[in-house]
């Protein structure tokens, strides 16, 4: 059933893509170097679900040069790269990824990754997590632990927990300060204005841009777009959050409320059904909506895309849907990631935090698997330190230390 495509002109734009973003990603380069010479990866095979970009082609690779067999699929039907794709077959790497494909290949493509028995699985959403857990198939599979990259994903391996069905440890690598204050935040900020500006290319400025969500990529989102002129509308259900989002200078309202006034949504929230039917009939002529929360379970797009008058592509990755009452309002990447399925994702440099992570993560459970044991745990406290004086030496910063004085001072009452 593969379909990677694996032609020459593919493979060239990989590998241009591949060495930009890795000639940016300078922290992640240095933890690698750190390690090439050991070899710690040798004779284990890893398996990742990610969104194949060409951030992720940098781990991969780096994987790989630290002796690992690597087989990975994609994190999402549409947010394969298939330039990356081929690149990384080119390169040795098992992959199981395409843009657009089928749910029911989505699901192959995972149980491909699966079938190669790797001993750690690195997650993006815990689809390949839930499997090996609950597909029969993999009930006897000798699994190390696994790392889990995003809000999503933790939220469902955390239940997985909660239900006492956990079977291997699993390091939160979307709970590490050096990820989600930068990754969801200033990544998701950047890459979901890059995704609308590619699938509609307007004006920002003076629209009313209706944020879903004031989490770490709501914030991020919400801030981003206030820089480009628009005018930020927050909804939210955390009263903590409605009230940062107030004091942060923006007008927060209930969705029945946003939906009529906003020119631009964008959902934030790893939640269901944030924008529905009722909503849509409300919302202004010309409305346009886009996700990048991880599922597209945000926005009723079986409603968007079934059940409008008519349906009909107004530009790559944007529909246009004539409703009922003869609006006409827009979806992006039919409800899916807009800054991974209309854009690249996130930009190499914020990627590079997260993926040092992931790879220092990985080492962790290797050595610590059974000290942890089949228990959910945040990233060692030493790992995300380790990640943000990487950080800040690849960005040329240097910051005080505290003095001998100063350490007498904090210990004393
Ligand atoms: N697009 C990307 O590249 C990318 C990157 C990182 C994370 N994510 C995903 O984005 C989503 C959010 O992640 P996060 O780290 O910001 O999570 P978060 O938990 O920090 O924030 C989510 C916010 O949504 C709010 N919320 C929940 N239900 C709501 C509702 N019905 N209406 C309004 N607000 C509601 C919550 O109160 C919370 O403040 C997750 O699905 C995550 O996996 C996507």
């Amino acid at each position: 059933m593969s379909k990677v495509k694996t032609s020459p002109k593919n493979i060239k734009e990989g590998r241009l893509s591949y060495e930009w973003a890795k000639s940016h990603m300078q922290i992640l380069n240095n933890t690698l170097t750190r390690l090439k010479k050991s070899k710690p990866l040798k004779g284990i095979t890893l398996g990742f679900c990610l969104h194949i970009t060409k951030e992720t082609s940098v781990l991969l690779i780096g994987a790989k040069e630290l002796g690992a067999t690597v087989a990975c699929c994609g994190g999402n039907p549409l947010t394969t790269q298939d330039n990356i794709a081929a690149f990384l077959a080119s390169q040795g790497i098992h992959v199981y990824a395409w843009h657009g494909q089928s749910v029911k290949e989505y699901d192959w493509c995972i149980e491909q990754v699966l079938n190669h028995k790797p001993t750690i699985l690195t997650d993006d959403g815990s689809d390949m997590n839930v499997k090996a857990h609950f597909d029969k198939k993999y009930k006897g599979m000798k699994i190390l632990g696994a790392t889990e990259e995003t809000t999503a994903g933790v939220t469902r391996i955390r239940a997985v927990e909660n239900q006492g069905k956990l079977r291997y440890p699993v390091i939160l690598v979307n709970e590490a300060y050096t990820k989600h204050m930068f990754d969801n935040r200033y990544g998701t900020g950047q890459s979901t204005i890059d995704g609308y500006l590619r699938a509609m290319n307007l004006l920002l400025a003076s629209k009313r841009v209706v944020v879903v969500g004031y989490g770490w990529v709501g914030r991020g989102v919400a801030s981003r777009f206030h820089g480009m002129g628009s005018k930020i509308i927050i909804t939210e259900v955390d009263p903590v959050k409605a009230l940062e989002a107030h004091m942060d200078g923006f007008e927060v309202m209930p969705m029945a409320q946003a939906c009529k006034v906003g020119d631009i949504f964008i959902t934030c929230t790893g939640m269901t059904s944030v924008i529905r039917k009722e909503h849509i009939l409300q919302m202004k002529d010309g409305a346009i909506m886009g996700n990048v929360g991880h599922f597209d379970v945000e926005i009723d797009a079986k409603f968007l895309l079934k059940k409008s008058k008519s349906v009909r592509q107004a530009r790559p990755n944007l529909d246009e849907c004539t409703l009922s009452n003869g609006k006409h309002v827009y979806l992006i990447g039919e409800g899916r990631l807009a800054n991974l399925v209309a854009a690249e994702g996130h930009p190499p440099e914020v990627m590079a935090q997260s993926f040092s992570n992931q790879i220092l993560s990985i080492l962790y459970i290797l050595k610590n698997h059974k000290k942890i044991g089949n228990k959910i745990i945040n990233v060692p406290e030493e790992i995300d330190r380790q990640v943000a004086v990487d950080a800040l030496k690849a960005m040329d910063v240097n910051i005080d230390k505290l003095t001998p004085e100063q350490v007498k001072y904090m210990n004393s009452w």
